[in-house]
């Protein structure tokens, strides 16, 4: 390498010290760059959930409010029309001193059948709504769940219960139980 006599310019140094400058520099960018773009990906990511929550409470508060509008609109659900009586069985499905469970316009009543007498009460315990059963041993109408007893009228004879059992109308047609409201 030829000698440098002074106040001669090295033009191979000052290209060195550039080019190492110019590397520092270009890494500064580079990290800056790269700072840039990660917090952009955080702004995105924050973004993209606050979408997603907007859009649910939005979704929400349309439901909201178009619920009670559609059921303005439709028509209410048709009630299904209640029997005065109904042919629950026939005299031989509840023999004598025996107890048959039937269904009346949707409610479970219990028929019992007490030396050819026929009565219908509700099968709802007045506690805590068992159904309640013929007990043939002690002749009356028991709930298992907390021992109530009831008359066959339905009347409390002992037990937890606040009341009796309400009391429904019960003939024999033809071999048939009819059942009406009392
Ligand atoms: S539910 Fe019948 S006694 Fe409690």
């Amino acid at each position: 390498m030829a000698q440098i006599v002074r106040g001669e310019y090295d033009r191979s140094k000052r290209l060195e010290v550039l080019t190492e400058a110019d590397q520092e520099r270009r890494n500064a960018i580079e990290a800056t760059q790269s700072a840039i773009a990660n917090q952009t990906e955080i702004a995105d990511n924050r973004r993209d959930f606050l979408t997603i929550v907007v859009s649910f409470f939005g979704g929400l508060l349309t439901l909201a409010t178009l619920y009670p509008v559609v059921r303005f609109i439709l028509p209410p659900p048709k009630q299904k029309k209640e029997e005065s009586s109904l042919v629950v069985g026939k005299t031989s499905d509840v023999p004598p001193n025996s107890g048959k469970i039937v269904v009346f316009n949707g409610q479970k009543l219990l028929v019992t059948n007490v030396g050819g007498e026929y009565k219908a009460i509700s099968a709802v315990c007045t506690h805590l709504q068992c159904i309640v059963q013929w007990k043939k041993d002690e002749q009356l109408v028991w709930c298992a769940c907390h021992n109530a007893k009831y008359s066959t009228d339905g009347e409390k004879i002992s037990g937890p219960q606040p009341s009796g059992l309400g009391k429904f109308n019960i003939k024999v047609q033809d071999d048939n139980l009819v059942i009406s409201k009392a």
